[in-house]
């Protein structure tokens, strides 16, 4: 077989440099996205220019938004308004992103147009019933295929009920849809998490004007509160760099003996940082300078140095939700440290763009880990030194395994290839040439290839 998008990453001898990492793919979505809800002007810098972000920027086109880029990287958006949504005369083709898919599927279910919506061969595996349920109980109507897939067409309305609702799964995509769709009702709607989860939304509605309220319940959940029909005034957002994409550059330092890199105007909403946190427990050298506070966001620049011998950990269940796209990644560095690391609750990560924990146990189990599959859990028993290596991994259109095994191969002494580096365009698109500006070692093959993990 051959694979004409593989790539092969060698073993790295040096790691050093400062990097600029893209724009936050949560924020960048919700920024146009709520640019579209005000008529005036919306201006965003440092917007991520990955393909899940432009397949945004396209629909909030098709619903009657003008989004414009300037030659000087700013973006604007000069929306309808809330309540004017333009019904879109084609199919919203949203690729592979999961989180275009359900936060607009709650902004469209609010607006009394109806509209269908698709997406790749990995999007159309995942499950929408759960933004399906409460817009359903509020009044919309939606129509997918068996178990509730895409294609789904979703008949919105001025008119919906506001709802109380309690998220049975910790997903900030659902809580944003929910609350999307709450934007254009009269009355006040609550959704409830039991296990807090990236408020990006609410920090970013209240940018744009909005009142919205979060109160600590009790058992350490969270009930927002929004009342509807608020206006929503056009402002200017700068997006700080994706602590998710930061990441895969941050484990690779901290494998590498003698490496030292800093990552320039990161988003560490403490929401996000648990990966950060849990690599700080495990012995790394991360640190954090110029912190400052922008669009309600927490900023600032992460230094790490490698070298530093990581140990194994047993990762608190109730930090999934704040490290939940940054499991792959820890797997490699787990893989690499001495001893055990548990991670347990993450049956979330089988619903991602690839079933991630079966994909992360196949690939780095053929690279020589040893480690225990649960169905909701992993359990990797690193020996102090990086596997060997050696594979080709199927990346099944999910940009995290491609980057993840990336790093790996930034160790081992047999090099990992993917056979498909094409997905990471949707989140990182720079990142093999931050990568290699690093001191990274990854290049392109197209050759036949055998043993694919
Ligand atoms: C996201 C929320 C997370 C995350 C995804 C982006 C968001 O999904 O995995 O990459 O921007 O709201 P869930 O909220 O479904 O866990």
């Amino acid at each position: 077989m051959s694979f004409p998008h593989a790539l092969r990453s060698a073993k790295t001898q040096s790691f050093h440099g400062t990097a600029r990492i893209p724009g936050d793919k949560s924020m960048s979505h919700r920024a146009l996205i709520l640019g579209l809800l005000t008529r005036e002007e919306t201006m965003i810098s440092g917007l991520l220019e990955g393909e899940d972000v432009l397949n945004t920027a396209q629909a909030v086109r098709q619903l009657g938004g003008r989004v414009n880029r300037g030659h000087d990287g700013l973006w604007r958006v000069f929306g309808t308004g809330l309540g004017n949504l333009h019904e879109p005369d084609s199919v919203l083709d949203m690729g592979n992103s999961g989180t275009s898919t359900r936060l607009l599927m709650g902004l469209i279910a609010g607006h009394p147009v109806t509209a269908t919506l698709t997406g790749d061969s990995s999007l159309v595996k995942r499950p929408m019933g759960r933004v399906i349920d409460p817009l359903q109980d509020m009044g919309a109507q939606c129509l997918g295929r068996e178990n509730n897939r895409l294609p789904l067409t979703i008949k919105g309305s001025g008119h919906l009920r506001a709802i109380d609702y309690e998220m049975p799964v910790a997903s900030a995509q659902v809580k944003s849809a929910i609350l999307l769709a709450g934007l254009n009702i009269e009355g006040v709607t609550t959704v409830i998490e039991k296990i807090p989860t990236r408020d990006h939304t609410e920090n970013m509605l209240r940018h744009f004007g909005i009142e919205i309220d979060t109160e600590i319940l009790k058992n350490g959940g969270h009930a927002i509160r929004l009342k509807g029909r608020q206006r929503l005034h056009g402002c200017a957002i700068d997006i700080p760099g994706d602590p998710s994409s930061a990441s895969f550059p941050v484990v690779a330092a901290l494998l590498i003996d003698g490496a030292e890199i800093r990552l320039s105007h990161i988003c560490i909403n403490e929401r996000r940082t648990g990966l950060f946190q849990t690599l700080i427990e495990m012995g790394a050298d991360i640190t954090f300078k110029n912190r400052h506070s922008e669009a309600g966001e927490q900023v600032a620049d992460i230094l790490v140095k490698g070298g530093n011998r990581l140990a194994g950990i047993r990762v608190p269940p109730e930090r999934v939700a704040s490290m939940i796209d940054e499991f792959p990644v820890l797997a490699v560095a787990a893989s690499c440290a001495k001893g055990i690391t548990t991670m347990t609750g993450l049956s979330e990560l089988r619903v991602k763009e690839s079933d991630r924990l079966a994909r992360m146990a196949q690939g780095l189990l053929a690279c020589g880990v040893r480690l225990e599959e649960g169905e909701e859990s992993l359990i990797i028993h690193g020996t102090g030194k990086p596997p060997r290596g050696g594979v080709m991994i199927d990346t099944m259109l999910d940009h995290r395994i491609a980057m993840s095994f990336l790093v790996l191969g930034c160790v081992t002494d047999d090099p990992v290839e993917i056979d498909d580096a094409r997905p990471i365009h949707t989140s990182f698109p720079d990142f093999i040439k931050i990568m290699n500006n690093l001191g990274a070692h990854m290049t392109d093959i197209d050759k036949k290839e055998e043993k694919v993990a």
